[in-house]
């Protein structure tokens, strides 16, 4: 990928949601356009810039001249707690408070008397974070909304309004989480032919009117304003989702699938941006040796990602499940995984599994699952867990938790051919089995096959000038992100 050779550079301002799975992938995409020859601020809010201090050490975000960090405040009460802010809460206080922020830190930066970057001339925020619009109308510069999340459940989520409209949601009473009625067939979207009420992002889930319910009301705001951006951007690959990307390109501005990042990624050799990672828990990359002294295919790696908590006794299953299998295991348990309580296994457990599995509180995600010891992935289904899963042909055992983690879920075990799914009341006699299933049953070894299939079309996408995803970013920053500047 050549650079861009221009007497100014442009600017782009980068402004992820604040969460683990939406840092992770907007500077992604902010060293590829730094590689491009942009002029890059990132914008964390306060709270998370602190974490990434904490996690990665005091220098690590002192930036490049040319690859500049900022922060804004999240708009909600200061607090030292090292783990995950409430979701409701930020995608609430964010979408009310940080307009205000965000355009004062804009007029500095393009304040020429005071600041020595060129003018902003272009806007990259999270699709979730659409309040920035009206920054980039205001200055007359394009806005481009990074989806992190697939496009299988952005279809799904930009159906919510129908499915309000035609009386699905909200349900009647709470029974109807639990009656049968989440395996409603819903047939009426292109592309999705058989979802049910169930695969769909978990806000639909509520008795609340879309007026009394946060996060309905978030996502009906978010998908409609959407329309109003110049494109949007999507961590997949034509491949894998062109079935819900096609019809998302019939809806919205311009859509370019540039994914899986990671991969594009691989094409930026600036040694100058390795130092900025976005962990915001501290990594502990030994399990790498202990991964490196392992047969290939042999261990079972467990992560449930930034987000998901879960309870004491679903922790214990999952520990039994994991003995019993008798596979190799590593499992990273955050410290913030399971509710109310810090984690206690069962010292059985310990004893038990001692020579054959590692537990760590947060690892360098992307090189496990690249590790050729991994034999599958028990995962949460985050959509970075599953590109990533993909990009390692790794099969999965899905546990999805919430948001639009059910939805991957789906379409990972029902056409990707790469998943089973594990039921959300987990008990250890289901996970025995499917663990073993995953690393020595023919299903497992169906999927592997099928994992790497989709790994080589992942490669193809971003490895080549006529992959989609290669295409798709050159096209993205001439035709839309320069179109300006
Ligand atoms: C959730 C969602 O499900 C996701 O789809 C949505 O867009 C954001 O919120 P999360 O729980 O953070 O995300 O999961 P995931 O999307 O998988 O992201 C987690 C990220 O943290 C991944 O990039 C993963 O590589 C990284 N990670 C996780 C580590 O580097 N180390 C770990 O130990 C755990």
């Amino acid at each position: 990928m050549g650079s861009l050779i221009l007497s100014e550079k442009p600017h782009a301002v980068c402004i992820p949601f604040p969460a683990q799975g939406h840092i992770n992938p907007m500077l992604k995409v902010a060293k590829l356009l730094h590689h491009k020859g942009f002029h890059i601020t990132f914008v964390n809010t306060e709270f998370n810039h602190k974490r990434l201090l904490k996690s990665r050490g005091a220098n690590s975000l002192n930036g490049l001249s040319s690859f500049r960090f900022e922060t804004i405040p999240d708009g909600l009460p200061p607090t030292d707690v090292d783990a995950t802010q409430d979701i409701p809460s930020l995608c609430e206080s964010t979408s009310k408070t940080c307009l205000a922020p965000f355009r004062k830190l804009l007029s500095k930066l393009n304040d020429t008397s005071s600041s020595n970057v060129p003018p902003v001339t272009c806007i990259i925020s999270d699709g979730v974070m659409t309040f920035t619009l009206d920054a980039a109308e205001e200055l007359g510069i394009p806005e481009v909304l990074l989806w992190t999340a697939s496009a299988c459940s952005y279809l799904a989520y930009v159906h919510f309004r129908q499915l309000i409209d035609r009386g699905y949601v909200p349900l009647e009473d709470t029974s109807f989480l639990t009656n049968g009625y989440l395996d409603t067939e819903i047939n009426f979207i292109s592309g999705m032919k058989g979802i049910r009420l169930k695969d769909f992002p978990t806000f639909i889930r509520t008795t609340n009117s879309e007026s009394d319910d946060i996060m309905l009301k978030f996502i009906l705001v978010e998908t409609e304003r959407a329309k109003r951006a110049s494109a949007i951007i999507i961590n997949t690959f034509v491949a894998l989702e062109d079935q819900f990307l096609s019809v998302l390109s019939s809806m919205f501005p311009p859509i370019y699938s540039i994914g899986p990042l990671q991969l594009l990624l691989n094409y930026v050799p600036d040694k100058d941006l390795k130092q900025f990672g976005s962990n915001l828990w501290k990594e502990e990359p030994e399990c790498l040796k202990w991964l490196d002294s392992r047969e290939p295919n042999s261990v079972v790696y467990v992560n449930f990602g930034s987000i998901t908590v879960m309870t004491s006794d679903q922790l214990v299953e999952f520990a039994w499940g994991l003995a019993n299998s008798n596979q190799v295991f590593l499992w990273i348990i955050r410290p913030d995984l399971v509710s109310g309580d810090s984690a206690i296994l069962p010292p059985e457990f310990l004893a038990e599994t001692k020579d054959r599995g590692l537990l760590t509180g947060w690892c360098p995600q992307e090189q496990v699952l690249n590790h050729l010891a991994i034999g599958g992935f028990l995962t949460h289904n985050g959509w970075n867990s599953t590109i990533e899963s993909v990009c390692g042909g790794d099969a999965m055992i899905c546990w999805p938790f919430f948001a639009d983690q059910q939805t991957n879920c789906r379409y990972c075990c029902t056409e990707w051919g790469i998943g089973m799914e594990i039921n959300s009341d987990v008990k250890r006699d289901e996970v025995e089995i499917l663990v073993r299933e995953l690393m020595e049953g023919e299903k497992g070894k169906d999927m592997k096959k099928k994992a790497m299939e989709w790994k080589k079309l992942a490669e193809e996408s971003t490895t080549s000038p006529n992959g989609s995803s290669y295409k798709n970013f050159e096209e993205l920053i001439h035709q839309v992100l320069l179109s300006t500047a």
